[in-house]
């Protein structure tokens, strides 16, 4: 969850390794640093806090040389201070980390009682400490890093310099991404292709286990037995101006602006609007022979993955067992023979989805993965990925990326049911038609931005909130209080509205607004009964509906927000749209940080 990178550079390394640093912000914001090499010495600065700090740092106290690394940071071991922050150092070698050393406190341990002193409580210091003592034998830093890499466990990506070897850097790769980048007399190491856009398109990715010494004229690989490796180098499509926010405040209103664009781009990869048909590519299983499928996710791709079970056992007759991935790993789970499955993630990289990635592998499951990052491991290492055409999402909460997963899923459903000869022809293009509207519906919805920000006004008053929806609509409310939590603050409970009266019910008072996603449909009148019971009970209900289910509403709601009209299939993309912009509106109003809410971090690379 941390952001590295590195450069072995031609001109100053530290206003590159700022600029890459920034870009890999939304990986973790708890403090930064970087070190480089001056005269052959390791020189480093640190600071506590957001980047900006590290760069008021370096103008007050610049950092010359033109090779070094750098690091954002999202505290695993030790507190935030600027003491903990990376780069580690020793006279001899300096590192920066991405994830955990678990075997961290037996390696201390054993260093201790050889009399080492460490400096942090960091994880990092372990890996630091022992290339320090190869070193201190006379080993060349080649020799030293590979040696100490034998002794570490866990999932990381780490890189290097060393004193006196002012046009070299390590790097190595277990379990979380690195990539290295090529460019003209200069070469580059970073956590991920978007922070070195600016300074290279031509990048090679080390896979698991890899490791690799970067000079300022290439690369040499080694893979996990140490052997030399090629590593292909490709050219991504990521250019260096995606990443600004326009005329928006956030980058969560800029992405939330982009959801017609992206929802359209999205489908147009998989529906032919001539046609009315779906058309996938090639899959990993036949959807027909299916015994069962898995989802898999975390977070909200877990709850897109949610609306997808729903849709697939609705309009394919496919049973559907949907896990978060953090469980899924330890559950041991008996998996169906032939079966398939699905993973979801925006970033491709997030490690409890990785590692039920290689659970279901190794349970003979052939995976799909529907991902946002095409070169990720995630959809390097699956059966197969259908991308979702989101751009880079900046802002640590999912908006866009969201949306496009709900609608490569109800594609794959659509598919699915007509695979399994369960959809006719008619309905296909029922449903087709329905999702070819999305995009002009979600550009209405954005229109309907005021009337959102005055319901933000009494939400963002509450101390706790629910979130009611039924069917495909209770993910959308589980979806609505993640991300009220997550970027508010507030205290927030999404449940399946006929939930309600086992339980939380007891929570309703006049003082805990009632968020209901309410579309017309097949469960309309039952969730309306749900809403009266809470209204009964003195809840203010504040509903999203659309325009045939409004008047009922009306009738004992507090606020009414209309939607356009759709066909039920759409309901949950249109809706998790309003909640989004409700959760933005209220960040908003309390002040937080909406794009770099406390606490988290985009990709999560540590379990
Ligand atoms: C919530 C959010 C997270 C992510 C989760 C999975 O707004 O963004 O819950 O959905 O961390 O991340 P990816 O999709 O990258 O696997």
């Amino acid at each position: 969850m941390c952001g590295i990178v590195g450069v072995v550079g031609r001109g100053e390394a530290a206003p590159l390794l700022l600029e890459a640093l920034r870009r890999l912000e939304y990986r973790g914001y708890d403090s930064a640093g970087i070190a480089t090499l001056v005269d052959g010495r390791i020189e480093r600065r640190r600071a506590e806090g957001k980047l900006g700090n590290l760069a008021a740092t370096l103008e007050r106290d610049p950092l010359p040389g033109t090779t070094g690394i750098g690091h954002t940071r999202w505290a695993t071991h030790g507190a935030p201070t600027e003491r903990n922050a990376h780069p580690h150092s020793t006279r001899r070698v300096s590192v920066v980390h991405n994830g955990i050393i678990e075997n961290h406190a037996e390696l201390r341990a054993e260093m201790e009682a050889e009399g080492a002193e460490f400096e942090t409580e960091t994880d990092t210091e372990t890996f630091v400490r022992l290339v320090d003592r190869h070193l201190a034998r006379g080993q060349a830093p080649e020799e030293a890093f590979a040696a100490a890499l034998k002794r570490v466990h866990g999932a990381f990506a780490l890189a290097a310099v060393f004193a006196g070897h002012p046009r070299t850097l390590m790097a190595a790769r277990q379990g979380a991404p690195l990539a290295v980048g090529y460019g003209e007399g200069e070469m580059f190491v970073g956590s991920d292709a978007l922070a070195l856009a600016p300074l290279t398109r031509r990048i090679a990715y080390l896979e698991e286990g890899d490791w690799a010494v970067v000079t300022d004229d290439g690369a040499r690989f080694h893979d996990a037995q140490g052997r030399p490796v090629e590593r292909a180098v490709r050219v991504t499509a990521l250019t260096g101006a995606v990443t600004g926010k326009g005329n928006y405040r956030h980058f969560m209103e800029k992405e939330l602006h982009e959801h017609p664009a992206v929802l359209g781009d999205t489908l147009r990869q998989y529906l032919d609007p001539k046609t009315l048909e779906v058309r996938l590519p090639r899959l990993p299983f036949d959807p027909a022979r299916l015994p069962r499928l898995t989802i898999s996710a975390c977070g909200s791709a877990f709850l897109a993955g949610l609306v997808g079970r729903y849709w697939i056992e609705g309009l394919a007759r496919l049973p559907v067992d949907a896990d978060v991935a953090s469980e899924l790993r330890y559950r041991d789970p008996p998996l169906a023979e032939g079966g398939g499955a699905i993973l979801v993630s925006q970033s491709g990289e997030t490690a409890d989805t990785m590692a039920a990635l290689q659970l279901l592998r190794a349970g003979g499951q052939r995976v799909l993965a529907v991902v946002n990052v095409p070169e990720s491991s995630m959809a390097r290492e699956s059966d197969g990925a259908l991308l979702t055409v989101a751009g880079p999402e900046i802002g640590v909460a999912s908006t866009k990326a969201f949306t496009a997963q709900l609608a490569v899923l109800a594609c794959l459903a659509i598919g699915f049911g007509r695979a399994r000869r369960e959809l006719s022809t008619l309905d296909e293009g029922r449903l087709t038609q329905a999702l070819l509207e999305v995009p002009g519906n979600a550009a209405a919805i954005l229109e309907r931005d005021a009337e959102i920000r005055e319901l933000a006004a009494e939400v963002a008053k509450a101390r706790d909130v629910l979130f009611l929806g039924r069917g495909p609509l209770y993910p959308i409310a589980l979806e609505g209080a993640l991300k009220l939590k997550e970027i508010s603050y507030i205290h927030a409970e999404g449940y399946a509205a006929g939930e309600m009266k086992h339980g939380p019910i007891a929570l309703v008072d006049s003082d805990v607004p009632v968020v209901a996603l309410c579309p017309s449909g097949p469960l309309f009148e039952k969730t309306m009964s749900n809403l009266q019971e809470a209204a009964a009970r003195g809840g203010r209900i504040m509903a999203f509906t659309d325009a045939e289910g409004a008047p009922a509403l009306r009738r004992f709601a507090e606020r009414v927000v209309e939607l356009p009209h759709a066909c039920a299939f759409a309901a949950p993309i249109l809706h998790a749209i309003p909640v989004q912009l409700l959760a933005y509106h209220v960040a908003v109003l309390k002040g937080t940080d909406v794009d770099q809410p406390r606490n988290l971090a985009k990709s999560v690379t540590v379990e």
